[in-house]
């Protein structure tokens, strides 16, 4: 039996998995560690933290699976997208690192945006820039810290300054790559007019890789640390949202998901490179050797219900505790009481800005419609439906772009209720399923670590050995007409509330100034 290890370095902590060659995990480990803002509007994270939380995870895993180490066949790295890590010649890590969630680069992404020109972004790096993006951080960098810009000798983003230290290679792979703002998406290569005319030295980025190409071996002093093999091989893995959707089983045409995490995540694989021509969808290369695929980013998804449940319904809360449930299920008991549709109330979920479609970081959270009628029960469900419209949002732009949807894979906590997942089969209207597969993007770097290393054949034929749909929800046709109408309601108040929107947020900055 051939085992594989894959390894997430996500945003609040690293997830490292050890599964064998059917894809059934022998082993766990999660390890956490914290995310600074020491301004407002940045986020941080050390690399150090991410370095130690993956030795501790290795080494959790070999010990904890008991497998023989040279059946450990290879190791896959899957990591949070965006975030800058500036090495210098020594290999010294020269500040914090900036993360995808870290906003202080409006002003730069101006820059880029008038610098590179829309025509040159659209059809090479594919993509808007966005405050998120590794491109705009650079140039903050260049701008903000110049002596720090100076020294820097290796540009990584996290997962790959992770391999630096387990493998000695600087070595970054297409699907993260895409992501930097600094990418020909089409070309799968560093874009050297854009390089050119933001000022950047090609020298400091790494050669690039697509996500199944083994790209380095674990250190002998790695091995010592871990109890893994001198010499197994790593991959170059991929960014955490393609490999979601390689252990999802997104990676053929036609094959959707819907992820309703803290973020919400609308994702679709495409053969060739698909961009909305007005630049709201990510359109980003698959880890699936020269697939891509577009993508929508709710910021706050399951976010917005977690922040219902913890701001407002603390008598839910007690309840559940009282009783021994989940207080999600007490919940969604209430929900179903109420009628769909809310009776008109219409929850805008614009809790941290939005990102697709509007990329709008003043955007606020609205509960729209609200009559003595309306009880806790029309709250609860106008944040499902609300969470839901946005998440049409994204799939209708992946419509107008010529893909078919006609079944939607749903992970992340929100697919984990029924109620909620009738409620998207009927706003999407298409069959919503669910998969046996709950493991998150570590699954998915195993994958590719196990394409990598002739385990499989590829990543399709991986995959289809052993991703099952588990669960069908079918689209209720009076649903449909109601949700129809309310989700025109839904798209009209973003722009008509904008203005409002805007001045809000100066009158908070104002205040918040002044005191
Ligand atoms: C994608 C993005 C996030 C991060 C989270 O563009 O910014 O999904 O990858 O880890």
């Amino acid at each position: 039996m051939s085992y594989l290890i894959g390894i997430d370095i996500g945003t609040t902590g690293t997830k490292t998995i050890l599964v064998d060659e059917n894809g059934h995990q022998q082993a766990s480990a999660l390890e956490e560690y914290p995310l600074h803002t020491p301004q407002p509007k940045w986020a941080e994270q050390d690399p150090e933290d991410w370095w130690q939380a993956t030795i501790k995870t290795l080494k959790t895993v070999v010990a904890e699976s008991g497998v023989d180490k040279t059946a450990i066949k290879g190791i896959g790295l899957s990591g949070q997208m965006h975030g800058l890590v500036a090495m210098d010649r020594k290999s010294q890590v020269l500040r914090p690192s900036i993360l995808w969630c870290d906003v202080r680069t409006t002003d730069q992404c101006h820059y880029i945006t008038e610098t590179v020109g829309r025509d040159l972004l659209l059809q090479s790096t594919c993509n808007p820039a966005l405050e998120g993006f590794t491109a705009p951080k650079v140039i903050w960098l260049r701008e903000h810290e110049p002596e720090i810009y100076q020294q820097t000798s290796t540009i990584f983003l996290p997962k790959d300054y992770v391999r630096f230290r387990l493998t000695g290679e600087v070595a970054m792979e297409v699907s993260d790559a895409a992501g930097t703002l600094l990418f020909d998406v089409k070309e799968r290569a560093w874009s050297q007019p854009v390089l050119d005319l933001l000022g950047i030295d090609a020298d400091l980025l790494p050669q690039t890789y697509e996500s199944v190409d083994v790209c380095g071996q674990i250190s002998g002093e790695v091995a010592e640390l871990t109890g893994l093999q001198a010499g197994t091989p790593v991959v170059g893995g991929g960014a955490d949202n393609a490999c979601s959707a390689v252990g999802n089983g997104i990676v053929r045409e036609g094959r959707v998901s819907a992820s309703l995490g803290t973020s919400g995540v609308v994702l679709a694989h495409s053969d060739e490179v698909k961009v909305d021509p007005n630049l709201r969808l990510h359109s980003f290369c698959h880890s699936v050797p020269n697939k891509s695929y577009i993508m929508g980013v709710m910021l706050s998804a399951g976010g917005a219900y977690r922040w219902f449940r913890d701001t407002v319904a603390d008598r839910e809360v007690a309840e559940a505790r009282t009783a021994g449930v989940d207080p999600y299920e007490l919940l969604g008991q209430q929900a179903k009481t109420a009628p769909v549709g809310s009776e008109g109330l219409i929850f805008l979920p614009y809790l941290t800005g939005e990102r697709t479609p509007h990329a709008d970081a003043n955007a606020r959270a609205n509960f729209f419609g609200l009559t003595l009628r309306h009880q806790r029960s029309h709250l609860i469900r106008s944040v499902m439906e609300g969470v839901t419209y946005g998440m049409r949002d994204s799939l209708e732009l992946i419509r107008d772009l010529g893909a078919t949807v006609t079944q939607i894979y749903t992970t992340g906590g929100g697919a984990r209720s029924p109620l909620w997942r009738q409620i998207q089969a009927d706003i999407y209207q298409a069959e919503v399923v669910t998969i046996n597969i709950a493991e998150g993007p570590a699954f998915g770097a195993a994958i590719l670590a196990g394409v990598g290393t002739g385990v499989y054949q590829s990543v399709e034929a991986a995959t289809d050995q052993m991703v099952e749909i588990t669960s069908s929800t079918q689209p209720i046709s009076e649903n449909v007409e109601i949700y129809n109408q309310y989700y025109q309601i839904y798209r009209d108040l973003y722009p008509a509330l904008k203005p409002q929107f805007d001045q809000v947020t100066q009158v908070v900055a104002q205040q918040s100034s002044d005191n």
